[in-house]
C-alpha cells in the first residue's frame, strides 16, 4: 500500500476514533440460524469453496527450486513443489498404488518415495520408480503420475484449485486488491509454521469472529483491547472481498502530531477478508493468515493459522520472540474467540431462536454473509440450468 493511501486510511480511522464511532452499513441485517447448522447449506458451502481459488500459504514456504510443502485443504492432502525451472506445481498427495499420503511436512527433495511400498515420484509428479515392477504390467513409468491441481504464486501467496478440471484465475479473483496485497510483502516474509484448530463450530462462525471488533472490549478485555479500540472500524469492500482497519488506542495521540510525521503502521491493524474463507491480518511485524475450512458436518471446522515475520530468524532470540508472539495470538483466538463461539454454536443447534442480528456497526460481517449468499444463489441457478 502506498504511503498516501496509508495516511488517508489513518485520517479516516482517527476521525472515527475521535468521534467514538465506526463505519456503518446502511441497515441492520438478519440471518437464519440454520445457515450454521443445516446439512444442505453445509453442502452448498463446501461446493462454494471447491469452486473458488484457494490461498494455501506464503510463497516463502517454497523458497527455491527443489523445495516442497504439504497442505491440508478441505480435508484433502495437497503436495506443492517448486520445480527446477522455479515454477509452482500442486498435486493430490495420494499415491497411485493404494492411496497412501506420499509425503508430509516441508523441505527440499526432488523425489518422493511413498512410505508404504516405495513407489517414487519426481517433483513434477511423474511416477519414476515401482519396486516389484512385474506386479504392475498396466502401470507406465514417466507417463503415469500424481493428479495435478492448477497452482500458481500470486500477490505473494500460493494458490491452488482443488478441482483438477477447473482453471485458476487468481488475478480475476482478487481484482483491484491484488496489487495492495502484494505490496505488503507478507507472503515473502519468513514463515513461522502452522497451528491447527479443530473446533466444534461452523466454519462461518469461525470467520465471523474476525469480521468485527465490536467484541474487543468484552471478549478481549485483557488482551487485544488493551492495545486496540473496540467498535471502531474503517470498512471498504472490493467485490467479494473486504478490508477492515482496526485502529490502535494510540491513534488518538496523532491529534498532536503533524501528518508528515505520522507512522501509520504504529496506529492500526489491517484485516483482509478474502472470499470465501481466508482472513489476513497485517501489522508492522506479523502477517497472519487464517485458512478456515468446513469440517465433516456443519458444527465442525478446521482453522489453519499461519504467521510470517519480516524479522531475521537466524538470530535465536529473535526467532523465539517471533514464536512467542505467534503463540500469544493463537491462544487468544483459541481461548477467547473460539471458546465463546463453541457455546454459541451449541445455542444455534439447540434451536431456541431462529435468527441472528448483524448491526450497522458490523459491516464486515454483513458483507461476508451477503457475498456468500449471492455466490450460493448463483451456483444454485447455474446448477438448475444444467
Ligand atoms: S500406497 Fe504408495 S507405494 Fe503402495
Ligand atoms: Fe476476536
Amino acid at each position: 500500500m502506498d504511503h498516501d493511501q496509508l495516511i488517508d486510511l489513518t485520517r479516516r480511522a482517527l476521525k472515527l476514533a475521535r468521534d467514538k464511532t465506526t463505519d456503518l452499513a446502511p441497515q441492520q441485517h438478519t440471518v437464519d440460524a440454520r445457515e450454521y447448522t443445516s446439512l444442505e447449506r453445509h453442502d452448498h458451502d463446501k461446493a462454494m469453496l471447491m469452486a473458488s481459488p484457494q490461498l494455501v500459504g506464503y510463497v516463502s514456504e517454497l523458497p527455491g527450486p527443489g523445495t516442497y510443502c504439504t497442505k491440508t485443504v478441505m480435508g484433502r492432502s495437497v503436495l506443492l513443489t517448486r520445480t527446477g525451472d522455479g515454477s509452482v506445481k500442486a498435486f493430490n498427495n495420494v499415491c497411485l498404488h493404494r492411496q497412501s499420503q506420499i509425503v508430509t511436512g516441508c523441505g527440499t527433495a526432488k523425489r518422493f518415495s511413498c512410505p508404504y511400498h516405495a513407489w517414487t515420484y519426481d517433483n513434477s509428479g511423474r511416477l519414476v520408480g515401482v519396486p516389484g515392477r512385474e506386479g504392475f504390467p498396466e502401470v507406465t513409468l514417466k507417463s503415469d503420475g500424481l493428479t495435478e491441481l492448477p497452482a500458481t504464486e500470486f500477490a505473494g501467496f500460493l494458490w491452488v484449485a482443488l478441482d483438477p478440471g477447473t482453471t485458476l484465475d487468481v488475478a480475476a479473483h482478487l481484482g483491484d486488491l491484488a496489487e495492495e496485497l502484494d505490496s505488503w510483502g507478507i507472503g515473502r516474509w519468513s514463515p513461522l509454521g502452522e497451528k491447527v484448530l479443530d473446533s466444534p463450530i461452523n466454519w462461518k462462525l469461525a470467520v465471523d469472529t474476525f469480521a468485527e471488533n465490536y467484541h474487543f472490549a468484552t471478549v478481549h478485555r485483557q488482551t487485544f483491547a488493551t492495545i486496540a479500540r473496540s467498535n471502531c472500524t474503517v470498512f471498504d469492500s472490493y467485490g467479494p472481498h473486504h478490508r477492515l482497519i482496526f485502529p490502535l488506542n494510540a491513534i488518538l495521540e496523532l491529534d498532536n502530531v503533524p501528518e508528515d510525521q505520522w507512522d501509520p503502521f504504529h496506529n492500526m491493524v489491517v484485516i483482509y477478508a478474502l472470499f470465501p474463507n481466508i482472513v489476513l491480518s497485517v501489522t508492522i511485524a506479523n502477517g497472519e493468515l487464517f485458512r478456515i475450512y468446513p469440517g465433516p458436518y456443519p458444527g465442525r471446522s478446521i482453522t489453519v493459522h499461519q504467521n510470517s515475520t519480516p524479522l531475521d530468524l537466524s538470530d535465536e532470540s529473535v526467532a523465539a520472540g517471533a514464536q512467542a508472539v505467534f503463540e500469544y495470538a493463537h491462544a487468544t483466538v483459541r481461548d477467547e474467540d473460539y471458546r465463546l463461539a463453541e457455546a454459541l454454536q451449541a445455542n444455534l443447534e439447540a434451536g431456541a431462536r431462529d435468527r441472528l442480528v448483524f448491526g450497522r456497526n458490523e459491516p464486515g460481517l454483513q458483507h461476508r454473509h451477503i457475498t456468500w449468499d449471492r455466490a450460493i444463489a448463483g451456483h444454485s441457478q447455474a446448477a438448475a440450468r444444467l
